[in-house]
């Protein structure tokens, strides 16, 4: 397993410490960066995209990192996936349905796979 990260003020080398090491490989990088990405999905059967620029606040005092890695990085590994074929499993937040109250006919729901 490859694990692509920028190891911004979120990321941590240590939290893959344990990891056999024979087994995963930390390659340190951006996902915007096209050629990087290319390369790492063509050697993939699949990408998991957790990378984010998650804490919300921060955008208030400047969005361009959101931008970059949320937008234009997500979109860098779905292109790559595209082109190669290759699985892609986007994480997101159950923020983005917005509240709901308890009891709505909206409520969440697991579908059976
Ligand atoms: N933690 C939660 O409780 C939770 C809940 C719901 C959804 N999520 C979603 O899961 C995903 C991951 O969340 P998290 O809590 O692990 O976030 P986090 O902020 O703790 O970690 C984000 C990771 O992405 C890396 N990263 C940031 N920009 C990058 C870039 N341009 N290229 C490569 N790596 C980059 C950081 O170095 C860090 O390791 C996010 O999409 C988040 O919305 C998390």
């Amino acid at each position: 397993m490859t694990v692509l990260d920028k190891l911004t003020y979120a990321g941590n080398p240590e939290n893959i410490a344990g990891l056999p090491s024979d087994r995963v490989e930390l390659v340190v990088g951006d996902i915007c960066d096209s050629a990087l990405v290319d390369r790492l999905v063509s050697e993939a059967d699949a990408v998991v995209h957790f990378a984010a620029e998650s804490h919300n606040d921060n955008s208030i005092a400047d969005p361009s990192p959101f931008l970059e890695t949320n937008v234009r990085g997500t979109y860098t590994l779905i292109e790559a996936c595209r082109r190669h074929g290759v699985r892609y499993h986007h994480v997101s937040t159950d923020e983005v349905y917005g509240d709901l109250a308890l009891g709505d006919p909206a409520r969440f729901m697991i579908l059976p796979i």
